[in-house]
Order: structure tokens, then C-alpha cells, then sequence
């Protein structure tokens, strides 16, 4: 079975994750990159106008691929901007695939609205969907500190308190 990894991460956290889980399936990554830059002065402005950034093609075919898992952070309850371009620009490729990311803490809805925003992007929803949370790494008095919780960089190190997603997550490639 081949797996395509599909990646966006602006700050790394992400691309921690989607290495590891590649580590352990043999998986190859995808990475989508904007078209320019893409400072967080503009993901704020583009949260407050409604733009989206232009991203560069893939390099890799998700049609060529048995399975294929997105992951990429949550911005304001939403699917990350790249993300999104990257899917409809790739819809017709898109076959059977799942959802993992890597955000900052429990919302209420906040799966439902990635569900709901991968279904529009793609035409069908994720198999399997799952939410690891950065905020499970910052000391306990700054966990409802959004702001604390998103200048939170994991090192791979950091990984190990995720052993039980992750090994789930993998489970869903290697059903032995
Ligand atoms: C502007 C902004 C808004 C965010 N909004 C949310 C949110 O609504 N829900 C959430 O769980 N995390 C939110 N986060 C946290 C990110 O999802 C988290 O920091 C993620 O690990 C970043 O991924 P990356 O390092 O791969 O880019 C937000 C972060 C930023 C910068």
C-alpha cells in the first residue's frame, strides 16, 4: 500500500508530526508551499478579508497514491488557507484519504468545521480524522492562553507524549 503524506506547516509543528508518522510508514511527503511569502501579518489580513494565498503546484500526484493523509494546523477553527488551495487545486486527484493535525487545543465543533471544509475542498469527506493538541505541551497555567499555545514550537523529542495517536494514526496503514 502506498501512502502520500499532504503537508502544510507555517511554524513546523506539523511537519514534525507528518515526519515521524512518514518515519514510520514509509510514507513520502507533499509539501504545499504560497506562491511568495507568507508572514502571519498576511494570514491575519487574509482571515479578515476573506483572500486566500496562491500555492505552488505539488510535487507529487496524490492520484498515484493507494492513500492519501492530510495534515496541516487549524487557524481561527479553520482548515489552514494552504491547505485549503491545495485541495481544490488537486481535487480531481483526490481519492480515499484521512485528516490528522496538529493544532492548539480542544474547540468546541472544531473537527466538525475541518470535516465540513474538507468535504466542500474535496467532494467527499476524510476516512479517519484525528486531533493531536500542542497545548498538552505547555505548563498547565498557560494552557487557555491562545497565544502561549501558539508559540509553542514541539521538537520531535516531545513526540513521545503523542506515542498513542501516533501509533494510532499508523494503525490506519498497517492494520496488522
Ligand atoms: C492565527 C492563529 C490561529 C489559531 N487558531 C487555532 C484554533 O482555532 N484552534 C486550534 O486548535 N489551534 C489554533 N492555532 C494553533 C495552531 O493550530 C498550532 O500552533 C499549530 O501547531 C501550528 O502548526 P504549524 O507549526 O505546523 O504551522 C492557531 C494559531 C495561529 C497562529
Amino acid at each position: 500500500m502506498s501512502l502520500l503524506i499532504l503537508l502544510y506547516s507555517r511554524t513546523g509543528n506539523n511537519r514534525v508530526l507528518a515526519d515521524l508518522i512518514a518515519h514510520k510508514t514509509g510514507a513520502q511527503i507533499a509539501e504545499i508551499r504560497p506562491a511568495g511569502r507568507y508572514p502571519m501579518l498576511r494570514v491575519i489580513w487574509q482571515m479578515a478579508t476573506g483572500r486566500r494565498p496562491r500555492v505552488r503546484k505539488l510535487d507529487h500526484d496524490p492520484a498515484a497514491y493507494d492513500r492519501v493523509l492530510v495534515i496541516a494546523p487549524i487557524w481561527d477553527m479553520h482548515l489552514a488557507f494552504p491547505m485549503t488551495e491545495a485541495l481544490q487545486d488537486n481535487r480531481a486527484a483526490m481519492g480515499s484519504y484521512d485528516f490528522a493535525t496538529f493544532c492548539g487545543y480542544v474547540r468546541d465543533g472544531q473537527p466538525d468545521v475541518a470535516r465540513r471544509e474538507l468535504t466542500e475542498c474535496i467532494g467527499h469527506p476524510p476516512v479517519r480524522q484525528m486531533e493531536l493538541h500542542v497545548g498538552d505541551l505547555v505548563p498547565a497555567g498557560q494552557r487557555d492562553d491562545p497565544r502561549k499555545v501558539s508559540a509553542k514550537r514541539v521538537t520531535a523529542a516531545e513526540m513521545d507524549r503523542f506515542v498513542g495517536q501516533i501509533d494510532e494514526i499508523v494503525g490506519w496503514y498497517d492494520p496488522a
